[in-house]
């Protein structure tokens, strides 16, 4: 039966409460969408004033993988609804805290481990799924590695801590004598466990795409699954630098597409979006990894369609229809921090801001360092081209300093 959806009034019993586990730039729009919709919003971050903890009704700092300081944390504020934005975190406490009826997590708790491990959401993909995916193995020690690579993913290959994000302790390895250093490249890049690896055939794809798909309750209180447009992405040492949407690709590559994302989506189940990660070359797709959550490529959508991923994200954990459909094409380009300090500030935004159909965001991090993703420029035009000329040109013209 159809469960009526009631939002209640924040900071009054009513509330309808939702804890961000995870208060980054994604997390911070997730928010001001949630916000929007009159909901209680409260911001957890391992760090004081992350992004998310500026726009949020309270805040927290705890560290997230610590199991007995979450389960403290959210049974002192009681949310109805907890949002991982991030894989660092204690996911069993997330499956207990479910299971214990406390919150609703989002999708599910059992995405949020699947998906932390490299190894769990590979095994799932491949062997259970039967998806295709990259050649794969995995490896405990340096000998194990390179037995590995020798007795079946050979080179051009690409090894991974199996617990990492955003491109950290990857490296592609071309031939034996680089085995070693990736290993240990690997192991100081390792969030939590410092002695695991997959190793992967390197796929020689002709691009990369997200497949934002979000599963959203329809008017007959069934989950139905959406999917945006594709989005096109540039990635540099395994880090987001630029994308666009629409990614213009073939028939049968799309539907490959759709397939893929559909099942794996299905299976780990629950309400809200997911970006599904794709290698496309000619009509073949491989699957390469799965976010449970909205995507860093997922940002252009804040410009090229009607509801932004973040609001697409919101709307489906409350039960809330959602539509998918695309404004306008439109691309997105990273702002670094260029600087290693504290209280930067930003100089030719004034500039930028004169490029035609572009906009910024700048996400307010206390602390940058030459890597770090401080800010995304955003711009639409007639076409993709001409989207990812605008935002490369303003994104350019932004320049941190030291204030
Ligand atoms: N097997 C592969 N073959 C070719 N390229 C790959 C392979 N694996 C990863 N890459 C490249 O490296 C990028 C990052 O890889 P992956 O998504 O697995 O890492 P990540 O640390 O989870 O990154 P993020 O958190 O930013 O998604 C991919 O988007 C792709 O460009
Ligand atoms: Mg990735």
């Amino acid at each position: 039966m159809h469960k009526k959806i009631i939002i209640g009034t924040p900071l009054s019993p009513s509330a309808t409460k939702v804890m961000l586990l995870g208060s980054g730039e994604l997390g911070k729009e997730v928010i001001i969408a949630l916000q929007r919709l009159g909901v209680e919003t409260i911001a957890v971050d391992r760090y004081p004033n992350a992004p998310g903890h500026q726009v949020a009704h309270r805040a927290h700092v705890i560290n997230m993988t610590d199991a007995g300081a979450l389960r403290d944390l959210v049974e002192r504020e009681q949310p109805h609804i907890i949002v991982p934005e991030i894989e660092a975190i204690a996911t069993d406490m997330l499956v207990e805290i479910e299971k214990d009826g406390l919150a609703r997590v989002i999708p599910t708790a059992r995405a949020a481990q699947l998906t932390m491990n490299r190894e769990f959401i590979r095994c799932l993909a491949a062997e259970t799924l039967r998806l295709p995916t990259s050649p794969y193995a995995f490896a405990s020690s340096v000998a194990e590695l390179r037995a590995a690579i020798d007795y079946g993913i050979g080179y051009p290959c690409v090894v991974k801590p199996v617990m990492s994000s955003s491109g950290k302790g990857q490296s592609k390895i071309d031939n034996a004598g680089e085995v070693e250093r990736a290993w240990d490249h690997a192991a100081s890049g390792s969030r939590v466990d410092q002695g695991r690896v997959i190793v992967e055939g390197f796929v020689d794809f002709e691009y990369e795409i997200t497949q934002l798909t979000v599963r959203a309750m329809d008017s007959n209180g069934q989950i139905e699954t959406h999917f945006c447009e594709p989005i096109g992405h540039v990635q540099i040492h395994g880090d987001y630098v630029e994308s666009w949407q629409p990614q213009f690709m073939s028939e049968p590559a799309l539907k490959r597409a759709r397939d893929i994302a559909g099942k794996v989506t299905a299976n780990l189940g629950g309400l809200g979006i997911f970006g599904v990660e794709l290698f496309i070359k000619g009509d073949d797709v491989w699957f390469s990894e799965v976010s449970p959550r909205p995507h860093d490529t997922g940002m252009v959508t804040m410009c090229s369609q009607f509801q932004n991923e973040f609001e697409l994200h919101a709307r489906a954990l409350l039960g809330l229809p959602v539509c998918t459909k695309l404004m306008m094409p439109g691309a997105s380009a990273v702002i670094y921090g260029g600087l290693e300090a504290s209280a930067i500030g930003f100089a030719g935004i004034d500039e930028a801001l004169l490029v035609p159909q572009s906009d910024l965001r700048l996400f307010g991090k206390p602390e940058s360092f030459p890597k770090r993703r401080m800010g995304v420029v955003l711009a639409t035009g007639t076409d993709t081209r001409e989207a990812r000329l605008r935002a490369r040109l303003a994104a350019g013209k932004v320049v941190p300093v030291k204030v």
